[in-house]
């Protein structure tokens, strides 16, 4: 049974094999997880990475069942635990998608879940899929991974896709990062750490300017609010980090920008018709990721 917990799980030939099912999936997917059942439980608020798991199954053959808001709508609003639940559905889907907000929850969702389980985001933790379909993006749209100057730029401290995505991108010895945050949000020791064991050139920033100069690819992400106790706290880092069309103006004519979604004011709308902006594209490629995902794993 091959759950997907942890990003650690992908080295650079599980990735490769991963991105060429997924060329595969864009060409000609077939319906081989036909009588299968994906079950979703998503206790936080989701657009992209529920609907394109949901809409992956069902273009397999697969079917979904799913809690909408499964912290107020499953019985973990009457003090179910995780591990009760996993248990129960399991018995009922072939797979489970879980997002939760507690870092550690899909580790002991993995534990007692008789099928594989996905993590779908873990609070501030990781987010695997997602990192998955930003290099496939990346090495789609860029023309490449190796080699390249990667910005990731934003909430470094509690956003999860942008962790995952380092992590992964120290699979690729060739690339250059830039780490861009506000002052009070860089990256993590655990994942800086990572970086330097695996010889990946690295540097920290508080400059977007700079950053966005230098960039083949610009990973823009949004303020992680649900994570600040504060609001007031919350309040000082929004917008401070914003890529506007000026900005955009001065970054590399083949470069690309790309960004998880959702995203509130850090990328100006202005921007979504250069050339350079890719991040709708890139939400269109985690479908096909996820369907090589499925494939892959129920099969
Ligand atoms: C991200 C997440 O939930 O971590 N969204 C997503 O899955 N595409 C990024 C975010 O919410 O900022």
């Amino acid at each position: 049974m091959k759950h997907i917990i942890d990003t650690a799980l992908f080295d650079r030939a599980a990735l490769e094999a991963l991105f060429e099912k997924t060329d595969l999936m864009r060409r000609n997917p077939g319906t081989p997880l036909t009588g299968k059942i994906l079950a979703t439980l998503f206790y936080e608020p989701s657009t992209r990475t529920r609907l394109s798991f949901e809409a992956a199954m069902l273009k397999l053959g697969g079917q979904v069942i799913t809690t909408e808001n499964a912290k107020e709508f499953s019985s973990a609003a009457k003090g179910e635990t995780i591990e009760d639940t996993v248990r129960v559905v399991g018995a009922y889907a072939d797979a489970l998608v879980i997002r939760h907000p507690e870092e550690g929850t899909l580790a002991r969702a993995a534990a007692a879940s008789p099928v594989p389980v996905i993590n779908a985001g873990d609070g501030a933790g990781q987010h695997p899929t997602q990192a998955l379909l930003d290099l496939y993006t990346i090495r789609t749209e860029a023309g490449g991974i190796e080699d390249k100057i990667i910005a990731i730029l934003g909430d470094l401290h509690y956003g999860r896709a942008a962790r995952s995505l380092a992590y992964l991108l120290a699979e690729y010895p060739g690339v250059r990062l830039i780490l861009a945050s506000p002052e009070g949000l860089a990256m993590n020791e655990d994942i800086t750490s990572r970086l330097r064991e695996k010889g990946i050139q690295y540097e920290e920033t508080t400059d977007i300017a700079y950053a966005l100069a230098q960039a083949d690819v610009a990973y823009q992400t949004r303020i992680q609010k649900e994570r600040f106790s504060d609001e007031a706290e919350y309040l000082r880092f929004k917008g401070s980090f914003n890529i506007t069309a000026d900005l955009a103006a001065q970054m590399k004519s083949d470069a690309i920008i790309l960004h998880p979604l959702p995203r509130v004011d850090e990328i100006s709308p202005a921007v979504d018709v250069l050339p350079q902006a890719r991040y709708f594209t890139q939400a269109h490629y985690g479908l096909f990721v996820r369907m090589a995902l499925l494939t892959s794993m129920l099969t």
